[in-house]
């Protein structure tokens, strides 16, 4: 499987500041092995996509979609509005959508169903909070936030293309890791996506499961991604802060080169 090396933007980086980051960030430090994907502000997604070109080695990603095409929901856009725009990937279920608007296991199942209808990858993200974990409650919680979404392709026959093609990542984030300067240590990050991958096996099936990314996240940036992407269980990485910076986000890239992922 090769190695996944994401950026979430968040709340930063307008249309200019896109371009600016574009000009100023070689793709080349991600060697062979290495996919790298940006999840950008919904804004900066037709610029981003008019700097890359159809082909770029680039993939590009929204943050955050509404589970209907259109409708009367003012301030969303639709995971076809975002298609349209150049996106093929979206982030679902953030914890900072979970946490600060409200976003139910359920809502993110749907979320992730309507990524899919308009033909893109949704990036699911789980992960505990610091309360959760100390209570031992880890498997429940990330169990319960993975279960709607997986029920979704369990009911869906792959279809003739081959289970590699399943149309599914996750991001596993420990809430507490978010922002904070704390990172998993490389047991705990290969304890939960072990279990992640338990679970994906469990719904989907054992080749189906194998075939899904499970990435990490949570202040990764280049002095300490190598040490998480050396865990076999881990396939890559979701990036928000240190991803900012052309040259950081380059740096995390090169570490994740050469490094084969199980
Ligand atoms: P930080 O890398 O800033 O901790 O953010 C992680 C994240 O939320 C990526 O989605």
């Amino acid at each position: 499987m090769e190695t996944i090396v994401a950026g979430n933007w968040k709340m930063h980086h307008g249309p200019a500041e896109t371009h600016s980051f574009l000009d100023r960030f070689t793709a080349e430090a991600a060697g062979d092995g290495v996919r790298l994907l940006l999840f950008v502000p919904a804004l900066s997604v037709a610029a981003a996509r008019a700097r890359l070109g159809a082909g770029a080695g680039i993939g590009l990603g929204v943050q955050n979609v509404h589970w209907e095409a259109a409708g009367a929901f003012t301030g969303e856009i639709s995971a076809e509005m975002a298609r349209g725009a150049g996106a093929d990937f979206a982030l679902v279920g953030h914890s900072e959508r979970r946490q600060l608007f409200g976003e139910t296991d359920a809502e993110t199942a749907r979320k992730a169903a309507a990524v899919r209808r308009a033909g893109m990858t949704p990036v699911v993200c789980v992960g505990e909070t610091l309360e959760e974990r100390v209570a031992g409650r880890l498997q429940e919680v990330v169990g319960g936030q993975l279960r709607p979404v997986l029920e979704t392709y369990g009911r869906t026959p792959h279809g003739a293309a081959g289970a590699g093609s399943l149309p599914l990542m996750i991001a596993y984030e420990p809430v507490w890791a978010i922002g904070t300067g704390r990172t998993a240590t490389p047991e705990d990050a290969g304890a939960a996506h072990a279990f992640i991958r338990a679970r994906l096996a469990g719904s989907l099936g054992a080749a189906r499961g194998a075939c899904v990314p499970i990435l990490y996240g949570g202040s990764v940036h280049a002095a300490n991604a190598r040490e998480l992407l050396d865990v076999p269980e881990v396939n890559g990485v979701l990036v928000g802060g240190a991803s900012l910076d052309p040259g950081s986000f380059a740096g995390i890239a090169s570490a994740a080169s050469g490094r084969e992922s199980s």
